[in-house]
């Protein structure tokens, strides 16, 4: 089983330093929601936003959301081998039930992470949710998976080819991975400090998914997937 983490994820309601800004009520009027229901997301807010800190690290739903639709899809995921967890830039934590079928359309994944963060399960009443929201850092959550390594992927990181990462995942008995959910920037020191070790796959920085889609794809080949689920060849 991996376990993936998407993590300092920019994916927060919008921040109350700029409730009152001009942009964001007009924002928060067109959409019928308070703004503090409302996610932070620059394609909209960017003038409102643009002079808090870390901005760089904030404010951009679209890369959490492309991320768990990659993840959530794959073969591995159908073979019940992932498991998927996003740490937020605000230390929130989504659980993920590996059955979700999550908005294939923007608009609506972010309606649904707002009822998610205004409720902090979804569906709402359900004895089983599909996304549950907590307030937790990553130490804690890596506390509660307790894997047996913890591997941060980073452009800065020790060079490996990805049969060779798919290989070290195999060999590792409980793997948590970590991946940044941000668009620009380095994570904080306190995740740097969980990792035992810093892989990267590219000498360039690439996108949030395109690395998400790397590791599965590593894992699935190095595990042997698509035999384990009957593929014929
Ligand atoms: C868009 S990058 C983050 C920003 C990037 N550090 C920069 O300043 O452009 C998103 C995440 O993907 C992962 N990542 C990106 N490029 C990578 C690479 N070449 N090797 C391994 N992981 C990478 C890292 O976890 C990173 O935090």
């Amino acid at each position: 089983m991996l376990h993936l983490i998407i993590a300092e994820a920019a994916l927060e309601t919008i921040p109350r330093e700029i409730w009152k800004h001009p942009a964001v009520r007009k924002y928060a009027k067109k959409r019928g929601k308070p703004p503090s229901l409302l996610l932070l997301d620059l394609s909209f807010h960017y003038s409102a936003a643009k002079k808090l800190p870390d901005i760089q690290k904030r404010g951009r739903p679209d890369i959490t959301h492309i991320a768990l639709l990659e993840a959530l899809g794959s073969p591995l995921n159908r073979a019940g081998m992932l498991r998927v967890y996003v740490h937020t830039y605000n230390d929130y934590v989504i659980k993920i039930d590996p059955s979700t079928r999550l908005p294939r359309n923007y608009l609506r994944f972010t309606g649904l992470i707002e009822q998610l963060f205004e409720t902090r399960k979804v569906p709402p009443e359900s004895e089983k949710p599909l996304l549950i929201l907590e307030q937790m850092s990553i130490r804690d959550l890596i506390g509660e998976i307790a894997p047996t390594k913890v591997i941060l992927m980073s452009e800065k990181g020790k060079y490996m080819d990805l049969i060779k990462f798919g290989e070290l995942l195999r060999s590792t008995p409980k793997p948590a991975v970590i991946v940044g959910g941000f668009q620009h920037g380095d994570f904080r020191e306190e995740t740097e400090s969980l990792a035992d070790e810093k892989v990267s796959l590219f000498p360039e920085p690439l996108d949030t998914w395109v690395i998400v889609s790397r590791i599965i794809t590593a894992y699935e080949i190095a595990t042997n997937i698509y035999r384990r689920v009957g593929v014929k060849r």
